[in-house]
């Protein structure tokens, strides 16, 4: 297997470096091997008869994915008329929708309907937390139910397929695009990426559904440097152990589309990289549905010099079973030419139109064209309170309360005056996020607002930016001084900090990971008042929060919260909800620390505590190796004891089971709901072992006093790892199996796989 994997990885790699250098004839993309998994294409006869239909510039016209540029305007709806547009992006509205679906079907010759695309990320008109977020709640359910409101949306506003959910394993915060996804570990992330599926796609209302794409393929999280669009320099190992999984859970839940990563992979671009398209993800995930570039992909190979000309970039991908071009109007530019010439064999092109079709059709839209466009529809459902309600409940959810030193927070009634400072009080495009749909600021409420109306007039609130927000530059020192003023007549301090909507997000990478701008000297002034803090962090990233905990008695890991941002800052802050998020990434404890994630590999020497005097291991010399705050970390208002783990056998077989449980209990006082997080390690195994790997969670509701047992069942697949040969792998021998509120504060126990 591994042979065979090497020899394809050759081919694709040699043909490329050819095709840059002088014999650009001899290795053309139309002798490159031919395109291998054409075997399973999804269709039907009203599919067939629709195909049988189009001329070979129509075909090409369905695989044309674009966005208009400028208002809307006759040199548009010609193109439509012309067969052009097969699919539209950016256009939004139940009645603009509605009016351009009329055109492709009543005026042009094949009066093929358009599928109209967005970005979806984390809701459409109400906005949901930022998917990172989402992820912090590890609650399933929730996270498909906000996948399901935001499908609801934006069908109802004319739209059928979203752009979501972004799957990219990140374990590099200064990365951008890490807002998007759902950590850095791979089997929660994989399950986030199913529910996310199903909330899209099986939003349970009807023809109310939205296709989902499942993007970026693959290994785009690993961008060097944490510069957006960097190479990616991925082992084989990891892309199976860490890139891989999320995309095969959406794959199992029935993704209607992927979406290929602007990167490269070991050398070649994802839209020309066969091994990955053809052999991965068509071949060993079994995906037959379709595929699209991202922006401007083939023109990319071009930019990124692999392919010598756009009719080379444009052979390659559609050979390399590439549907659907977004952007760059290659296909539906050349695509005929290159038929007729006999460079493009034209099965691929109606193979690539079958896909479309099929997404028409899944859509309800072959049958029905005008359907899904209801202008009323879209007035209730847009915004609707029960919406608001549920996006709130998953910003609620997803907040992770990382600091609390002397029960801080919830802020008691003895509180009677609050200074609230911070560039990001009264923020609220931020709460958003990169990805804010069609979102409006003016909708969202800011946490300077959410506290007013949670406090009403119990509590007297005094507001001062503290420190300017000028892009990355030191600005806005002056304003200090009247912070400090505040402070020192409130009982209590609301720090708000944060980065701006466009500091994360596509394109938003980072050097440094401290707070932007002056807030952490503000933050420091403002402590030296000496009266306490509780620090809110608004951010799409973990930022390096070491001296912001430091400062602050409590710290409120808020995310970039969504709409109801402000309210559910409020409802935690008084207690009126108790925080139960638990990180889904590691929060470093210093910026050169990353990438850091909980999983590593165990190595031949120690990792030791803190700083150590012994050189010959594998830590700093300067700082500790350990985060800030681990993987699966999250305080609550109630405190939560565990037993010792429980085996109910000291050994199982292969094809068995063990049972390993504890009981949980509440010691606090007020009600809380817990993540219980079961972590498993092989001791001895022919690939180096992660020192610990999540397998298995629970969410256990807890009253004051109560305890409940969480009861996990380990079956040889939660003890498989990639092996040698690349293939899921079990060896017997001696397994740890540890079990804690994060990834640190483990009970541990052994047993045996015989
Ligand atoms: C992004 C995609 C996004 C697309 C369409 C690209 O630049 O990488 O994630 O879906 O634009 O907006």
């Amino acid at each position: 297997m591994r042979n065979a994997v090497k020899l394809k990885s050759l081919i694709a790699t040699s043909c490329a470096v050819l095709i840059a250098g002088t014999l650009i004839s001899a290795c053309s993309a139309t002798q490159k091997p031919a395109n291998k998994a054409q075997a399973s294409v999804p269709t039907n006869a009203q599919i067939e008869a629709i195909l049988s239909n189009l001329t070979l510039e129509e075909k090409a016209g369905q695989l044309n994915l674009i966005n208009f540029e400028g208002e809307l305007g006759e040199e548009h709806y010609e193109m439509i008329r012309q067969g052009k547009v097969g699919s539209l992006l950016k256009s939004n509205g139940a009645a603009q929708n509605l009016k351009l679906q009329k055109i492709a079907v009543e005026q042009s010759r094949a009066g093929v309907p358009i599928l109209f695309q967005e970005d979806v990320i984390h809701g459409y008109k109400t906005i949901a937390p930022i998917p990172l977020a989402e992820a912090a709640s590890w609650d399933l359910p929730a996270i498909q139910h906000s996948a399901a409101v935001a499908a609801r949306e934006a069908s109802a506003a004319g739209i059928q397929l979203t752009y979501a959910p972004m799957v990219d394993m990140s374990r590099d915060p200064r990365w951008g695009r890490i807002i998007e996804a759902a950590g850095e570990d791979p089997y929660l992330a994989s399950l986030v990426a199913a529910a996310r599926v199903k909330g899209f796609q099986e939003s349970g209302e009807g023809n109310q559904n939205i296709l989902a794409t499942v993007k970026h393929f693959a290994g785009y999280g690993a961008a060097l440097a944490g510069r957006d669009y960097n190479i990616q320099d991925l082992s084989e190992r990891e892309l199976r152990e860490v890139h891989l999984p999320p995309f095969k859970a959406a794959v199992d839940a029935d993704v209607a589309a992927v979406m290929i990563a602007y990167t490269a992979h070991d050398g070649v671009p994802l839209t020309a990289n066969e091994y990955m398209v053809q052999d991965v993800l068509q071949g060993e995930l079994g995906f037959n549905g379709l595929i699209m570039t991202d922006w401007a992909t083939i023109y990319n190979l071009e930019r990124a010099g692999v392919s010598a000309n756009e009719e080379d970039a444009t052979i390659t991908a559609i050979n390399n079973n590439i549907h659907m071009d977004m952007a760059a109007k290659k296909y539906v530019e050349l695509l005929p030419k290159l038929v007729r010439e006999g460079k493009v064999d034209e099965q691929l092109v109606d193979d690539a139109v079958r896909q479309v079709l099929m997404l028409k059709y899944k859509a309800g839209l072959l049958d029905d064209p005008y359907g899904r466009f209801d202008v009323e529809l879209e007035k209730k459902e847009l915004l609707s309170a029960e919406n608001v309600e549920a996006t709130k409940q998953m910003a609620l959810k997803s907040m992770v309360l990382l600091k609390n030193s002397d029960n801080t927070l919830p802020i008691a009634d003895s509180v009677k005056k609050v200074a609230v400072i911070g560039p990001f009080a009264k923020a609220q495009k931020d709460l958003m996020g990169w990805w804010p749909g069609l979102g409006d600021e003016n909708d969202v409420v800011s946490i300077m607002a959410g506290l007013e109306q949670e406090f009403g007039d119990s509590i007297e609130f005094t507001y001062a930016q503290g420190v300017e927000i000028d892009r990355f530059n030191k600005a806005g020192a002056d304003l200090i001084p009247e912070a400090v003023k505040n402070a020192e007549a409130a009982d209590l301090v609301i720090m708000v900090l944060g980065e701006q909507e466009w500091m994360s997000g596509e394109g938003g990478g980072t050097a440094s990971l401290h707070l932007p701008g002056l807030q952490e000297q503000l933050l420091a002034a403002v402590a030296e008042t000496g009266k306490p803090i509780a620090t809110v962090i608004v951010s799409g990233r973990p930022y390096v929060l070491t001296d912001v905990a430091n400062h602050s008695d409590a710290v409120l890991q808020a995310w970039m919260p969504g709409t109801t941002g402000g309210n559910a800052v409020a409802e935690i802050l008084s207690g009126k909800f108790n925080p139960q998020g638990k990180l889904p990434v590691t929060f470093p404890y210093h910026q050169g620390q990353v990438p850091i994630f909980y999983s590593y590999k165990k190595t031949s020497h120690p990792f030791m505590e803190g700083v150590t005097e012994d050189r010959y291991s594998t830590t700093y010399r300067d700082v500790q190796h350990e985060p800030l705050y681990p993987f699966g970390f999250g305080l609550s208002y109630t405190e939560y004891s565990y037993s010792d783990i429980k085996l109910n056998s000291a050994s199982m077989a292969l094809d068995g089971s063990i049972v390993a449980s504890v009981d949980v209990t509440n010691t606090g006082d007020v009600a809380g709901r817990e993540v219980v997080q079961l972590y498993i390690h092989d001791k001895v195994a022919s690939v180096t072992q992660p020192v610990k790997l999540l397998k298995d969670f629970t969410l256990l509701e807890l009253a004051p006093g109560e305890t409940k047992t969480a009861e996990f069942t380990i079956t040889a697949d939660k003890l498989s790892f990639i092996g040698i040969d690349y293939q899921p792998t079990i060896e017997s021998g001696d397994f740890d199996v540890f079990i804690g509120p994060d990834s640190v504060q483990l009970k541990q126990a052994e047993f045996t796989l015989n």
